[in-house]
């Protein structure tokens, strides 16, 4: 159902007869038509920008490296975090004193659609304001901008639309990044996603397949399905395609030799997809599988929905695969009423999972989330101690993880060069990083066999086995 169209105009600068787009005129003629995009947050961010980059492309605009030679400077950004929200403000508190005549400046993403209107007041220089769930209607949006419009828009998150364009202008040209649930139906207590990204919609799996035959076709090898709940994925048309079926269909594009997926949510979580990934070597041996904390009563008080025995049952149930299956997690330390004892049992469930790597954060307060308005918050001091402690547990683990891998050869897929002669950098299937030495004079975008000589607890040592 279309919905009703939320674009606001707030002041008409140009005139019914002006052919020109007014500010586009004001910006000098080397900025005109070009744009600068910053992007913050995680990788369906990444991915939105790779999008909002293909629009504009599209457009005939060009991209530009700074935003002093941009006439467009767009900030795709996250509200996850408190930190990540000043960080947006003190880039766009950048041009209190720059000079901004004739630039159109926009805030798009999360903190677009937490602030929405206000970032107006706050930095009144902001022309756009848009919301993830209103991209599909950027292109009209800019053009309102281009004829004149002083201020637009774009913050209606009831939409059942996904954002799917042809023209998205990808960073890596190795692997590719696919969005195929867009929002969030969860609603743990700590967390704005649901806010700022919308409902649940998921992508109809014929799209998406026919996006990954693409692009095979235009060489990229690995593809990496994304969603904030992407095992939450619910195929809208007859064919009800499960998230696993959906992962072997993916893996069986020739063309594609690594199918990646990210997020995962524990309750989400069935036998069906360890299957696939046994079953079709192509689908990465790699799980990130966020746990939050390790007691029951705090994950209660999450809302996480499931308790520490259901998601030690879903670590229990990937362990048992025949291939190994890498496993990596999210940790929240300080949550409001975190006791000594709870941190205690997240330490434990370090040890008895004995993850392959892990992203821990400090509690922040949300706006909007029910966690707000709990009592018995953490001094930030005691946060950062048991982030220390914690992440310094898991500096051991990994690193007598990594080392037991010495010996070992895996595979990589080769990313990156180093300035250093003969050395080149890359993941393995199941998101280890290796630095690898070889004389080979060009192995960007291909697989190569490396042997395992040396370990860090972020990192693998090899060197190329031919
Ligand atoms: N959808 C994913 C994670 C999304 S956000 C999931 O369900 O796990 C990425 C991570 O940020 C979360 O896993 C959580 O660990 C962290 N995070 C989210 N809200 C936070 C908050 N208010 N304070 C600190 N960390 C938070
Ligand atoms: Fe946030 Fe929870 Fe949704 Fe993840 S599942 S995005 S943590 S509400
Ligand atoms: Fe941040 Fe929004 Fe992603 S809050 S983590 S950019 S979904």
């Amino acid at each position: 159902m279309e919905k009703p169209f939320d674009i606001q105009l707030e002041r008409l600068t140009g005139q019914a007869s002006y052919s020109r787009p007014a500010a586009m005129n004001l910006a000098s003629s080397q900025e005109r038509g070009t744009f600068f995009l910053e992007t913050f947050g995680c990788q369906m961010n990444d991915h939105d920008s790779e999008k909002v980059a293909g629009v504009l492309l599209a457009r005939g605009y060009r991209q530009v490296e700074t935003p002093e030679a941009a006439g467009l400077i767009l900030y795709n950004t996250c509200s996850i975090r408190e930190k990540a929200v000043q960080k947006v403000f003190s880039r766009l508190g950048e041009y209190r004193t720059k000079q901004v005549e004739g630039k159109i400046i926009g805030v798009l993403g999360c903190v677009a659609q937490q602030e929405g209107e206000a970032i107006f007041e706050r930095a009144p220089w902001v022309s756009l304001v848009c919301g993830s769930a209103s991209y599909r209607r950027l292109p009209e949006m800019i053009a309102q901008l281009e004829t004149g419009n002083h201020r637009v828009t774009g913050l209606d998150t009831d939409t059942d639309e996904t954002f799917e364009t042809e023209m998205t202008r990808r960073d890596n040209p190795f692997r590719a990044y696919l969005t195929i649930i867009e929002g969030c139906d969860k609603s743990c207590s700590y967390c704005v996603v649901p806010y700022t990204r919308g409902p649940e919609r998921s992508r109809a799996s014929d799209s998406i397949l026919r996006e990954v035959r693409q692009l095979a076709e235009l060489g990229y090898s690995e593809v990496q399905l994304l969603g904030q709940t992407v095992n939450s994925y619910a195929d809208p048309t007859p064919r009800k395609m499960r998230f696993a079926e959906l992962l072997l269909a993916a893996a069986e594009v020739p063309g594609i030799r690594r199918v990646r997926f990210t997020t995962s949510h524990p309750s989400d979580f069935t036998a069906d997809i360890v299957q696939a990934i046994d079953s079709q070597p192509k689908i990465c041996d790699h799980v990130h599988l966020p746990a939050q904390s390790g007691s029951g009563k705090v994950l209660r008080e999450m809302q996480r929905t499931y308790t520490r025995e259901e998601y030690l049952e879903k670590i229990a149930m990937i362990r048992g695969a025949r291939r190994p299956i890498a496993i990596t997690t999210d940790i929240i330390v300080g949550f409001p009423g975190e006791t000594e004892s709870d941190f205690e049992q997240t330490l434990s469930l370090l040890d008895e999972v004995r993850y392959d790597s892990l992203f821990s954060f400090k509690y922040s307060p949300r706006p909007n989330t029910a966690a707000l308005r709990m009592n018995d918050p953490i001094p930030e001091e005691e946060k950062g101690r048991r982030l220390a402690v914690l992440q310094e547990k898991q500096r051991e683990i990994q690193t007598a993880r990594n080392l037991t891998l010495i010996g070992e050869t895996v595979e990589v897929l080769v990313s990156g060069k180093s300035r250093r002669e003969n050395q080149w950098s890359g993941y393995t299937s199941s998101h280890r990083v290796v630095n690898f030495t070889s004389p080979a004079k060009e192995l960007l975008g291909t697989y190569v066999q490396a042997r395992v000589t040396g370990a860090t607890p972020n990192s693998l040592v090899g060197e190329h086995a031919v």
